[in-house]
């Protein structure tokens, strides 16, 4: 695997960046997926939401964030009064990865060689961005802005820094998407409540 880096343009704007990463072949995770999921939000964003990589849903749509997980995600940010003007999202690997059961399409988790692959995109983002807070959705997307695995359990809530030169305030919380497993409706409230509440730590740091 190259690596995305000699994909990435220097000195492009969003749009530029948004373009270029079409055509990436940095890891084989291009080839089975139907196209690249960039980012949604303005580079006046304060705040920039990291999840792990697209799901079926945003491959098909060509948006981060626009199935059931950017549902609850979307539901968070609304109980936490964070305005979506404030918000940039984006994902730890741009492409889909899954496997194919039949027809249906199972996602399955970047390995930390994807995550290495594509973070030169997700660096560029942030350069450009420049976001006053990260916050990192669930483990994956953490072990890629800190550039070092954590626990989810140990590490949410707390306010580290994010691995590029930036060094952004990182919050790290729960991936929306885990909240949808929980069965239990009271473990469930409680996920999502840790989760408001981190996103209203970010947003008080980013202000
Ligand atoms: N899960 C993610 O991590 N990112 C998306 O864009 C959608 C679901
Ligand atoms: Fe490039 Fe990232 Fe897609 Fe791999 S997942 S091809 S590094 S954009």
């Amino acid at each position: 695997r190259p690596g995305a880096g000699e994909w990435v343009p220097e000195g492009a704007d969003l749009d530029g960046l948004r373009q270029a990463a079409e055509t990436c072949r940095g890891c084989e995770l291009w080839e089975d997926a139907t196209q690249v999921v960039f980012s949604r939000g303005s580079p006046a964003a304060r705040l920039m939401l990291v999840g792990e990589q697209p799901g079926d849903r945003e491959d098909l749509e060509g948006e981060p964030f626009v199935g059931p997980a950017g549902r609850v995600l979307a539901d968070a940010l609304d109980a936490a009064s964070v305005p979506d003007e404030d918000v940039y999202r984006t994902n730890a690997v741009k492409h889909f990865r899954f496997e194919r059961r039949g027809k249906r399409r199972i996602h399955e988790k970047p390995a930390v060689g994807h995550l290495t692959a594509c973070r030169p995109w997700l660096e560029a983002e942030i350069a450009l961005v420049r976001p006053s807070a990260i916050v990192a959705l669930g483990a994956t997307a953490a072990r890629s802005v800190l550039g070092a695995p954590v626990k989810i359990g140990e590490a949410r809530g707390t306010v580290l820094e994010s691995a590029d030169a930036s060094a952004t305030p990182t919050i790290v919380t729960a991936h929306p998407s885990s909240l949808l497993r929980i069965r239990e409706a009271t473990d469930r409230q409680t996920a999502f409540d840790h989760l408001v509440d981190d996103l209203r730590t970010a947003a008080r740091i980013a202000h």
